[in-house]
């Protein structure tokens, strides 16, 4: 009898500590255990080596094995470094990557693996800020259960030193060569975790992407890619006034430019004068006449830059991966963000918290789009197409192909597919300067 309460006892207490753990080589890595959500998370692994010393400003060195026999993963690294974060949240030794996944995962699940690269114009960003949580337990209730990861890489001057030395080097874009490094750990390692390690990261592409994809390169990989309404209102200083700044901020924004720089002034120029001064056609768009108590310039080249830096591109590279044969999903967001400050809109990076289950309060419609976002791009992940029919009932979202130039209105009073023609003659008109603005 009291054998047989001693044996449930350490059972109990066997089966609670080995829940969060994984056998990487020979070291047991340490997660933490959220029963609540039935998950499980290990944070800030290493997936190369420190990138401090004789290290810093070079290539990563990865890492695919950790050393001692066991290891500690129960919360994030701290943060590259970057601006704007406490000196405590920081650390050039931020090579780190985190999994989360569904509990009580056998070692051959083989599951679908979504990985989080943050964006933040390779001068900011936090894996620790992005929480998979939602996204894994909403594909847990669908029934087609994915592992989530996230990383880090290095940001600023740390992972992409500028200059003549860094050329000569061959050092440029060593945060571009720490996203691959973690790619291949994931690649190494994830069925240790029950994920699935089939396809892997392929490379950097050499040279001006608008070069690249004139000249037909790129694969027929699916896709989806989208915009927000109102990208460019972040990017647009409330403090902007009268037509030189605007012209001012195009040249900074674009600067510098493989063209030259009297080819960018002229393109700036010419750019904007496809750009109404009517601040009834700015952006904020669909905001009538009010300008917010700002300069009228501000709607003009919020809407500029919207175009120049996001839609733009987002329209050109579809273009030119449909045309490849590729399947691309695009979308545009507009669903309200009342929590913004007005002469922001549906700003920069509105998209995300939907895509993982945290859409801003105040918004009685949020939530419902949010889960059928958190449907289309886990059924992505899983199936390579957002239709799976799995979880939320949502309208089909159709590939943008040459022949039928659709995207999704991601819009909680109105999800739908629409014709992809807002902004369009600009659009077109921005199709001759991607290689003067650097793209
Ligand atoms: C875990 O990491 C986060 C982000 O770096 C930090 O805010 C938090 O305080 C850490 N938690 C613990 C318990 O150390
Ligand atoms: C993710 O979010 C959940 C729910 O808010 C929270 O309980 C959990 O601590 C977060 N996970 C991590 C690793 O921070
Ligand atoms: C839904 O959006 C489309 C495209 O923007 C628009 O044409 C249509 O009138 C909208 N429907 C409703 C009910 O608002």
């Amino acid at each position: 009898m009291l054998h047989a309460i001693g044996w449930i006892l350490v059972s109990a207490t066997l089966s609670c500590a080995i829940a969060a753990e994984v056998k990487l080589g020979k070291t047991k890595v340490i997660g933490a255990d959220f029963p609540q959500f039935k998950q499980e998370f290990f944070g800030g692994i290493p997936f190369a080596s420190p990138p401090v010393g004789n290290l810093r400003f070079k290539p990563p060195v990865p890492k695919f094995t950790l050393d001692g026999a066991s290891f500690s993963a129960t919360n994030f690294s701290a943060s590259c470094v970057q601006s704007g974060l406490p000196f405590s949240e920081i650390s050039e030794d931020c090579l780190t990557l985190n999994v989360f996944r569904p509990a009580d995962l056998p070692r051959n699940a083989a599951l679908p693996v979504m990985v989080y690269i943050y964006g933040g114009g390779f001068a900011h960003g936090q894996s620790s800020i992005m929480n998979g949580t939602g996204l894994v337990a909403q594909s847990v209730a669908r029934g087609t259960p994915i592992i989530f990861a996230s990383l880090n890489y290095r940001l600023g001057p740390l992972g992409f030193p500028q200059g003549e030395e860094a050329v000569t080097n061959g050092l440029l874009n060593v945060g571009l060569h720490d996203q691959l490094a973690a790619l291949q750990w994931i690649r190494a390692n994830i069925h240790a975790f029950g994920g699935d390690q089939e396809d892997g990261p392929h490379g950097i592409i050499p040279g001006h992407p608008a070069e690249r994809v004139a000249r037909g390169a790129g694969g027929k990989f699916p896709f989806i890619s989208g915009t927000v309404l109102d990208e460019g209102t972040s990017f647009t200083p409330p403090t902007l006034m009268g037509e030189a700044q605007a012209e001012a901020l195009g040249v900074i924004t674009f600067s510098p430019s493989p063209a030259g720089a009297s080819a960018l002034q002229n393109a700036v120029e010419d750019t904007l004068a496809h750009y109404s001064d009517d601040p009834a056609d700015g952006c904020p768009y669909f905001t009538g006449n009010d300008i917010f108590g700002l300069d009228p310039e501000y709607k003009r080249v919020a809407a500029f830059e919207t175009d120049l830096v996001f839609l733009s591109l987002r329209r050109w590279f579809g273009h030119a991966a449909a045309a490849r044969g590729a399947p691309v999903y695009s979308y545009m967001f507009t669903d309200p963000q009342p929590e913004n400050a007005p002469e922001l809109g549906v700003t920069h990076t509105s998209e995300v918290p939907y895509v993982f289950g945290a859409p801003p309060a105040g918004n009685p419609g949020a939530p419902m789009l949010s889960k059928q976002m958190m449907d289309y791009w886990i059924s992505f992940a899983t199936s390579l197409d957002p239709n799976d029919g799995k979880g939320t009932t949502r309208p089909k979202w159709e590939p943008f192909t040459s022949s039928k130039e659709v995207i999704l209105q991601l819009n909680h009073a109105n999800l739908t597919m629409v014709a992809d023609e807002f902004h369009i003659s600009q659009t077109d008109f921005n199709d001759r300067n991607h290689f003067v603005f650097s793209q």
